[in-house]
């Protein structure tokens, strides 16, 4: 069934309905290649309403350009679609408040292969335990195919060259998933 973008849109059911300047629902094609996932949408995006328009989203879709892949063939979101007051980490009560409009999403959009970017993002769709740096580049099959967790760019951006590496590497094995028949 197709998501019902006016009530997410409007969406209060957590308080930071009370906070964001709009949802950032997220956006691109149908049966994308990749379904690219962050944390919450940060500064630019509470403005622009669009994820990832700001420095992280630069780098990040800069790093795909380096493996083929466009932010065109891309469905961008968050697993939390409204800002946490200065940035904060979710709260695992925002989490799971959220979590029915990402499913929803990932029924309706059916990505081929999904990628999570840092720990919060890793954990939420993945399950995972372990922090990032023991789960990054592994393969997860989903219900809805198979997915991987990278860092999140924001901390390339603190973290420098070993962290550009690392990441490098991980979307090598995103474009190989991709390119499955
Ligand atoms: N960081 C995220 O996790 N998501 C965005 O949309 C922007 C920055
Ligand atoms: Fe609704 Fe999610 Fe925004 Fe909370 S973060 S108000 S659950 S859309």
């Amino acid at each position: 069934m197709p998501i019902d973008l006016v009530a997410l849109s409007t969406c209060t059911r957590c308080d930071l309905s009370l906070t964001r300047q709009r949802v950032v629902i997220g956006s691109g094609p149908a049966s994308p290649a990749l379904l690219v996932l962050g944390e919450a949408p940060g500064r630019s995006e509470d403005e622009g309403g669009e994820p990832f328009i700001g420095r992280s989203g630069q780098l990040l879709f800069r790093l795909l350009g380096e493996v083929g892949i466009t932010r065109a063939e891309c469905f961008v979101t968050n697993v939390v679609k409204c800002r946490p007051p200065n940035n904060r980490t979710p709260s695992a009560h925002e989490l799971e408040t959220c979590r029915p409009w990402l499913r929803a999403q990932l029924d309706d959009v059916r990505p081929r292969v999904v990628l999570a970017l840092g720990n919060t993002a890793a954990r939420s769709v993945f399950g995972y335990q372990q922090g990032i740096g023991l789960t990054h580049g592994r393969v997860t099959q989903l219900d809805s195919g198979p997915g991987l967790a990278t860092y999140h760019p924001a901390a390339a951006l603190r973290g420098g060259a070993a962290v550009l590496e690392l990441m490098r590497a991980d979307l090598q094995i995103v474009k190989s998933l991709v390119e499955l028949p």
